[in-house]
């Protein structure tokens, strides 16, 4: 018998229609275009607006596509793993809400906190239920709604993050197709530099925590972008050397999208040519848990069956993985 890896066959995206520009950012806060453009990379992120609306939303026009992509119907869905920074609420887990919302009534799920390398993480965890043979069709959703904890007074965040959502489906391969290896790291010394300061147990919400303007996400970039730069790289090197990989071999670098400087050195570092990485960080900025999945739903088409893809993250908490894959369709 020949080994169970987990491949993904089908993923899917959703951002939301409104488009927040850096020059209307320019109107927020001190920046300008030309600042954004050339420290990050980011032209315009898109923003969920409407009321009653949460990260779920992003996620069921994500899945459903998926689903008809694939030619499934939800109830087949065995498990959902939602990787998210933004829960639509602290609990019930956003993967209960979501199984609601599309009709998963036969799945079970959770939710995984790891900031930016959630989706990583996410693939990771979710393949070992495949691998395992536990179960055969497991969904990883990946997807924020920064806006909902950014605060667009402070220049520092606001340029950064957007709104996105993208999902995976896994199912068993015997081909030699799928998910081959991952790193996956994590330092919570580095919760300092990248973090919410209250609404959790720590700090309740307060009135003085809302004055304070303490549930926004909070950064300290130049910190957070010197580990960002090392361990993505270190990372992705790392996957390379384990699994005896060239930068010829690999078709593809799908990195997570924090800034296009930290992009361009894990790919140098890697050895990689600017064709061969995939980016769209000046349309959505950074999605957070959302970034990767929706570079995967905006490449599917140019995959092809057996190519070599790295993936690389970094985020907060520290959390930091690269994961090897070869595509299955
Ligand atoms: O995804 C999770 C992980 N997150 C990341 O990987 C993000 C990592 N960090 C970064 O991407 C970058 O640190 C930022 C984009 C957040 C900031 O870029 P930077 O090159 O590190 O800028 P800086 O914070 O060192 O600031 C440089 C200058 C400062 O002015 P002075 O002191 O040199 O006069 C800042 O006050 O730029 C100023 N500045 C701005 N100017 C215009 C900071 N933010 C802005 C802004 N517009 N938005």
């Amino acid at each position: 018998m020949h080994k169970i890896h987990a491949a993904i066959t089908a993923v899917h995206g959703y951002v939301p229609d409104y488009v927040l520009t850096n020059h209307e950012l320019e109107k927020l806060v001190d920046t300008n275009d030309e600042w954004i453009t050339t420290r990050t990379g980011i032209k315009e992120r898109r923003i969920l607006k409407g009321e009653g609306l949460a990260t779920s939303d992003l996620a069921v026009p994500a899945v459903k596509t998926l689903l008809e992509k694939r030619g499934i119907g939800a109830d087949e869905i065995d498990l959902i793993i939602f990787c998210t920074t933004t829960p639509d609420m602290p609990f019930p887990a956003t993967a209960n809400i979501l199984a609601d919302k599309i009709g998963a009534k036969n799945a079970w799920g959770y939710d995984l906190q790891a900031a930016c390398s959630g989706f990583v993480y996410g693939l990771s965890t979710g393949a070992s239920f495949i691998e395992s043979g536990r179960h055969k069709k497991v969904l990883v959703v990946g997807g924020d709604k920064m806006s909902s904890i950014i605060d667009y007074n402070d220049r520092a965040t606001c340029i950064i993050f957007g709104d996105g959502c993208g999902a995976a489906l896994l199912e068993p391969n015997e081909e030699g197709y799928g998910i081959m290896d991952s790193v996956l790291k994590s330092d919570g010394s580095g919760r300092e530099f990248l973090h919410m300061k209250a609404g959790g147990s720590l700090r309740p919400a307060t009135h003085e925590t809302v004055s304070a303007r303490e549930h926004y996400a909070y950064q300290e970039g130049k910190t957070v972008f010197k580990f960002a730069v090392t361990n993505m790289a270190d990372v992705a090197a790392e996957i390379m050397q384990r699994n005896c990989l060239v930068a010829d071999d690999i078709a593809w670098l799908v990195p997570h999208q924090a800034n296009k400087r930290i992009i361009d050195a894990t790919a140098s570092r890697m050895g990689i040519s600017d064709d061969k990485v995939v980016v769209n960080i000046e349309r959505y900025g950074n999605t957070t848990n959302g970034t990767i999945p929706l570079c995967l739903w905006e490449w599917e088409n140019k995959f092809k069956k057996g190519d070599n893809i790295v993936l690389a993250a970094f985020g907060g908490g520290f959390t930091w993985g690269s994961m090897y894959l070869r595509w299955a369709y």
